[in-house]
């Protein structure tokens, strides 16, 4: 029985993978990259492939739609699970990957639930990665909280009365998954005065990065998935 790995492999820069990930990584029989969307690139795989000899070690890319619509989903984290457990059995060790850390906000937490009730004598192991959080406050200089001070971590789909009222309690609120709520989020900031403590950041660790402090360039930004905002 060879051993499955989640492993966290940043949030798009090659270097701000971790030692153990890029060992790992180099030694497995099978790399696993989620895609949500069949014609686009896995930012995952991206970050790491060159560490891959393909002469030595397989690629497997499977998709996992980019819905809530858990009768959707259910099938694919099933076969995904299933993929990671047959080769396992077989002999050959698999590391499934995921951009950040994989117990945040990750794919592979509902992976890891079904190979554990499923699979429960696989040996699994975490690779803990760096999250985007981390990777945005250190691009943007942002310390994100000191002394006695409470953050909260939100994805702004859970809906704008949970930031409401974050924003009522908390010291630093991060927003993630900004995208769908956009409009609604600058407006938010705009009614309670965040215009001067909110940073914007898109695809952290990435040549397309962009860190905006400007609340103008905020607001007349149009963002994309992997965004995320942090307000003081
Ligand atoms: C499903 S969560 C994945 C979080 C990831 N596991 C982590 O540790 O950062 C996806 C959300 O994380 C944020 N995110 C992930 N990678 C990012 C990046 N490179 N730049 C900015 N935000 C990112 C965005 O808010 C995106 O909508």
């Amino acid at each position: 029985m060879a051993t499955v790995y989640a492993v966290g492999v940043g949030p798009g820069d090659p270097e701000l993978l971790t030692r153990k990930a890029e060992r790992i990584l180099r030694s497995v029989d099978v790399v696993l990259a989620p895609v949500s969307n069949p014609n686009e690139a896995s930012v995952a795989l991206g970050t790491i492939r060159e560490l891959i000899d393909e002469d030595r070690q397989e690629i497997v890319v499977h998709q996992f739609p980019m819905t809530s619509d858990r009768a959707r989903l259910i099938p694919a984290w099933q076969e995904a699970a299933a993929l990671i457990a047959a080769n396992a059995e077989a002999g050959r060790s698999v590391a499934f990957i995921t951009i950040g850390d994989p117990l945040f906000y990750s794919t592979f937490i509902y992976l890891l639930r079904i190979l554990r009730e499923q699979w429960p004598q696989l040996p699994i192991e975490i690779i803990p990665g760096i999250s985007s959080i981390n990777a945005a406050a250190a691009e943007a200089l942002l310390p994100l909280v000191e002394g006695d001070e409470k953050m909260v971590v939100i994805p702004a789909t859970a809906g704008i009365e949970h930031i409401i009222t974050a924003l009522a309690h908390y010291e630093t609120v991060v927003l993630l998954k900004v995208k769908p709520l956009y409009p609604e989020i600058i407006e938010l900031l705009r009614a309670t005065g965040r215009e001067h403590s909110s940073v914007f950041v898109e695809r952290v660790g990435s040549p397309r990065q962009k860190v905006l402090t400007d609340f103008s360039q905020i607001a007349a930004h149009s963002p994309d998935y992997l965004s995320l905002m942090i307000v003081k």
